[in-house]
């Protein structure tokens, strides 16, 4: 099939490289003219694995272009995908604009009869409010093209979103069936492969979106809040969590204490679908403890912190292992390391941070001389720290041996805000050790 698929963001250029591996003629369009530029080059601009070569791969065969002109990319098919960013307001209701001005650019240029697929994030409801959009647009420019709306929310992991995308779990469409006709043909090649797809009313579709972001942003929040619990009676989550979990009504997945959830989308749907319950006037606080309850389990490596040395941290040196809301993504977006870094610039703390792949993001946030960005892990430890604090698990942190930190930190407390390390280790090696929803383990020096 030809595509046009708007937006380079990681759901866009995900999409538009992924299609274009499954056989079709993709074309993808960015307003932004500087990305258009270096993806035509074959360069991400973001850091997603397995992404780099299959874009390349997609370019050379000529199954995939891109463009900063949607005149071109709506003259190049008649199944148009949207794909922009759907950032949050100030109220916590998402930012539709980006969407609105695609759907208005579409119903102005467009010659032909065509669907419109909305993959971007959007409250429940809009597909209704952008199929009144075209009607109120097509009777202004006195055209008669039928161009429908339908519903394809995404699914897709940071880090893991091309391997996401093309063995998906399931594929969710909602619209009207002849409109959905076009959509079974585009995602064929997966069918075929048994993934299940799954036909609703559009409605419904956008619900399914929100309603699984929103169930495993409150697994997590569930069980940060069992540690917290945990914490203060001398339990220990781990065990909790085996306890739990043999359940298989509950499931293991999705269920680890650390420092809360982050990045662009859970803490986005969770505003959201917390916005949309109150609009309908329905009790939000159920989604609202979710959400107080990870804006707490951010201040973990602060509160913990603040008490280990008595409420007195001007002056004093601290390494910060990651930076990014979770491994193998560079994004940093609502990340827990945010929280952490502006509380140690507001006590006067020199912080020495490492992450493999999120430093140039934070970099662009932090210019404070107070944040030294070091080139290794090992680099923060040469700094003699008097407190070392891992906030995202990446798989060097995990593996970093227990002897080296000991030589490094010394008596230097460690605050394991991801649950790296086995408790026992770290007390075989004497460290002094706090970790999300354990005991606490003093050294003996
Ligand atoms: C999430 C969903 O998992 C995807 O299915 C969805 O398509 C995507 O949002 C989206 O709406 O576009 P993503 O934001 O990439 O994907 O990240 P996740 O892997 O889901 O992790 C989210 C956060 O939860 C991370 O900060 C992670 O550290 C945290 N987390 C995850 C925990 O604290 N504990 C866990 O057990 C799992």
């Amino acid at each position: 099939m030809i595509i046009s698929i708007y937006g380079a963001g990681y759901v866009g250029l995900v999409s538009a490289v992924c299609f274009a591996k499954l056989g079709h003629q993709v074309n993808c369009c960015d307003i932004d003219k500087n990305k258009i530029e270096q993806l035509q080059r074959g360069n991400t601009c973001l850091y997603e694995k397995n992404l780099p070569d299959l874009l390349k791969e997609q370019i050379i065969n000529k199954k995939l272009e891109f463009t900063s002109n949607l005149t071109d990319a709506i003259n190049y098919s008649t199944l148009h995908i949207i794909a922009t960013g759907t950032p949050s307001l100030q109220n916590g209701k998402a930012d539709l604009s980006q969407v609105f001005a695609v759907v208005r650019k579409i119903v102005q240029e467009t010659t032909r009869d065509c669907v419109i697929v909305v993959k971007s994030t959007v409250p429940v409801g809009t597909g209704d409010e952008i199929e009144m959009l075209i009607s109120d647009l097509l009777i202004k420019h006195n055209k008669s093209q039928k161009i429908s709306v339908v519903s394809n929310p995404e699914f897709l992991r940071e880090g893991n979103a091309v391997e996401d995308f093309l063995k998906p779990e399931r594929i969710i469409v909602g619209g009207d069936k002849e409109a959905l006709l076009g959509l079974k043909h585009l995602y064929q090649p997966l069918i075929i492969k048994e993934i299940p797809i799954i036909e609703m009313d559009r409605t419904s579709a956008e619900l399914s979106k929100y309603a699984a972001n929103v169930f495993l942003a409150s697994k997590i929040s569930f069980i940060n809040m069992i540690s917290q619990i945990a914490e203060n009676v001398g339990a220990n989550i781990d065990d909790v969590c085996k306890g739990m979990t043999y359940d298989k009504r509950i499931g293991s997945q999705f269920f680890r204490a650390g420092l809360g959830f982050g990045g662009s989308c859970f803490p986005k749907d969770v505003k959201s679908l917390i916005a949309t319950t109150k609009d309908l006037q329905l009790d939000a606080k159920l989604l609202q403890g979710i959400e107080t309850t990870n804006d707490f389990q951010k201040t973990w490596p602060i509160r913990n912190l603040t008490e280990h040395f008595n409420g007195e941290l001007k002056g004093l040196k601290v390494g910060v292992w990651g930076l990014a809301f979770k491994p193998e993504t560079d994004d940093i977006r609502e990340a827990s390391s945010l929280v952490l870094l502006d509380f140690l610039i507001s006590c006067d703390v020199k912080t020495y941070v490492y992450d493999p792949k999120a430093m140039d993001n934070a970099k662009k946030l932090y210019q404070d001389d107070s944040i030294v960005f070091c080139h290794s892990c090992e680099e923060v430890l040469e700094n003699k720290p008097d407190a070392l604090i891992i906030v995202t698990e990446w798989e060097i942190f995990k593996k970093f041996a227990p002897e080296s930190l000991k030589f490094y930190l010394g008596d230097a407390p460690l605050f394991d805000g991801r649950n790296c390390f086995n408790p026992d280790v770290m007390k075989s090696v004497n460290l002094s050790y706090y970790s999300v929803g354990r005991a606490v383990i003093k050294n003996t020096d």
